[in-house]
């Protein structure tokens, strides 16, 4: 037996702009993945790219029967390492037990579908080089190795 959750239909799943009212429930789902309560970063998170902000910050959340299974947050960024507007996404988590039921695609092509409303023409992500669960996704969607590499120093 599974605790999976069954969806009869993937467009069972809204994908929306989130809302204040969402910000306990965003909360806990950040702490039931990443075992982190980190309060004080989602307010800030939310205030920053909550639902005032909707052409060129985006804060999606996937609901299923009125609880948030999932979240993506992206910006369009101009000219940053000289690069004309292109989106940048920046966190997205499913829940796990609703993981490998297009979520997470959803989410990915709703924000890339507002990036390209909002004029831009490239979406780029950063990640961990070892999360393989991650780049099997973004590959999953299409994403590759794009120009730029990172670099870092510790300040002492
Ligand atoms: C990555 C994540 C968002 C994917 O969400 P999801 O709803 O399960 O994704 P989907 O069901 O839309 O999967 C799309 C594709 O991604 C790939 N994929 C997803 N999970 C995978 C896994 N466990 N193993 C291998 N490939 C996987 C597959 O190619 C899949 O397509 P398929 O089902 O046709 O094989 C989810 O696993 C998650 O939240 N992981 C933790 C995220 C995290 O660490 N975020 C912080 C940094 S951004």
């Amino acid at each position: 037996m599974t605790n999976a959750i069954t969806f009869r239909k993937p467009r069972e799943i809204h994908i929306r702009p989130a809302v204040n009212s969402d910000l306990l429930g965003l909360i806990a789902l950040d702490e039931e993945i990443t075992g982190l309560a980190k309060r004080k970063y989602w307010k800030e998170t939310f205030a920053r790219y909550g639902a005032r902000r909707r052409l060129s910050r985006f804060f999606l959340v996937a609901e299923y029967r009125g609880r948030i299974e999932g979240f993506i947050i992206g910006e369009v960024r101009a000219w940053e390492f000289g690069e004309p507007p292109c989106g940048w996404i920046f966190t997205v988590q499913v829940r796990p037990k609703t993981r490998l039921k297009g979520i997470g695609t959803q989410l990915f092509e709703t924000l890339c579908d507002a990036f390209r409303h909002a004029g831009v023409q490239k979406v780029r992500t950063m990640m961990a080089r070892d999360n393989q669960l991650v780049l099997s996704f973004f590959r999953s969607q299409g994403m590759m190795a794009g120009p730029f590499i990172e670099l870092e120093a510790a300040l002492d």
